[in-house]
């Protein structure tokens, strides 16, 4: 078996079956609440959570991460997963699709566009093969799985705290500029669980980037995967390593124009509203729809989906919002780390309590 076939299917049995999340660090979507609103005067059956994204309509702003691919059981997750969204109308992204590059017979464990023929579907490759692979055959793998995008993913811990990863990301912002031009996809960038600072999503979007997923620190920590795998360099000094994703979400919000996704550590539909509310168009998440294949297959995936999605919308209907985008726009209390990091960047709670109340 190849090296990264082997490394996914332990990692995927590592976070079904371990404490794989931040210790000490929270996303901080606990220090995040909505200002109640006891008069909404809305009627919850015409709530609506449809969202533009990828030039198709989601039915409600939610993404199912990237995590898996490359052997017969992520081909299996992957089947699952794609089928839950495209049942409650979400979007759906794909593990590295490294494996099908070093092995052109695994590309099946990718595709999914036969249960997902109206899923958002984004392909995926680390920020380090794009030097190996070139722009020629990651256009090729976006292609033969039928993406509509493609994900970067940005994952220098990941990489810093496996032995074997690659040490080297020199020139990776060029490359990234490269694929936007080249590959005929949007291009989404992704961190993959220590979040994104403002000053990088500002490069990012110059560079051409459709959009950034800032998969936060406060979730699945790739020290802790690492370090269970008894594979990490270190001790485990960077389990809660990164920026928290209520601040990411927030600060690259404000940095940026193009749409951002909160994602790390997101465990509701709750937490997709306030991940809405600090300024993203959608929220996102990996291991919570891991773990309900884990423990029901498909069906469990599902239902979890339709949970988060009946969250959301009560989530609305207590802030008196008719259509989900209007959550961008609601008075926000925020307290706590949270509050102290974003005073510290100059963005004052202040200005979320004095929004409109609905
Ligand atoms: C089992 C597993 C595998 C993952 N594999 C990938 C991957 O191949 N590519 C990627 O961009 N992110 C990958 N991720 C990161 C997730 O997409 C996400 O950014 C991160 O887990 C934070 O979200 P969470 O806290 O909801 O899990 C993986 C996550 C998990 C749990």
């Amino acid at each position: 078996m190849n090296a990264t076939r082997s490394r996914k299917g332990s990692h995927i049995d590592i976070c079904l079956k371990k404490g794989v999340e931040a210790k000490v660090k929270t996303a901080g979507f606990d220090d995040v609440d909505f200002f109640h609103n006891a008069l909404p005067e809305l009627d919850f059956a015409k709530l609506d959570t449809r969202t533009p994204f990828l030039g198709k309509r989601l039915k409600a702003p939610i993404v199912i991460e990237a995590m898996t691919g490359g052997y017969e059981k992520g081909g299996e997750i992957n089947l699952a997963l794609a089928e839950a969204a495209q049942e409650h109308g979400l979007a759906f992204g794909l593990g590295s699709q490294r494996a099908m590059l070093e092995d052109v017979a695994l590309s099946s464990t990718y595709k999914v566009r036969n249960v997902a023929p109206d899923v958002p579907l984004i392909g995926n490759i680390g920020m380090t093969q794009l030097r190996k692979y070139g722009v020629q055959k990651i256009a090729w793998a976006v292609k033969s799985v039928d993406a509509d995008a493609l994900a970067i993913h940005l994952n220098p811990l990941q990489e810093l705290v496996q032995p074997e990863g690659d040490r080297n990301f020199e020139g990776c912002l060029k490359l990234i500029k490269k694929v936007c031009d080249e590959v005929p996809v949007s291009i989404i960038v992704k961190e993959t669980g220590a979040g994104i600072s403002p000053e990088v999503a500002i490069k990012l979007a110059e560079a051409g980037v459709a959009a950034i997923d800032v998969a936060g620190a406060g979730g699945t920590s790739w020290s802790a995967v690492e370090m269970l795998r008894g594979n990490e360099s270190s001790d485990g000094a960077f389990w809660d390593w990164g920026i928290p994703t209520a601040v990411s979400t927030t600060l690259v919000s404000r940095a940026v124009k193009i749409p951002v996704i909160a994602s790390g550590g997101v465990r509701s539909g709750v937490d997709v509203a306030k991940g809405i509310a600090l300024g993203a168009s959608l929220g996102g998440a990996a291991l919570p729809f891991l773990r309900a294949w884990g423990n029901g297959g498909k069906k469990a995936v599902s239902t979890l989906a339709g949970e988060w999605v009946n969250e959301l919308k009560m989530a609305m209907a207590l802030t008196g919002c008719r259509q989900v985008h209007e959550l961008g726009s609601v008075r926000l209390i925020i307290t706590g780390k949270t509050s102290e990091t974003l005073c510290a960047f100059g963005c004052f709670p202040s200005n979320f309590v004095s929004r409109e109340q609905r």
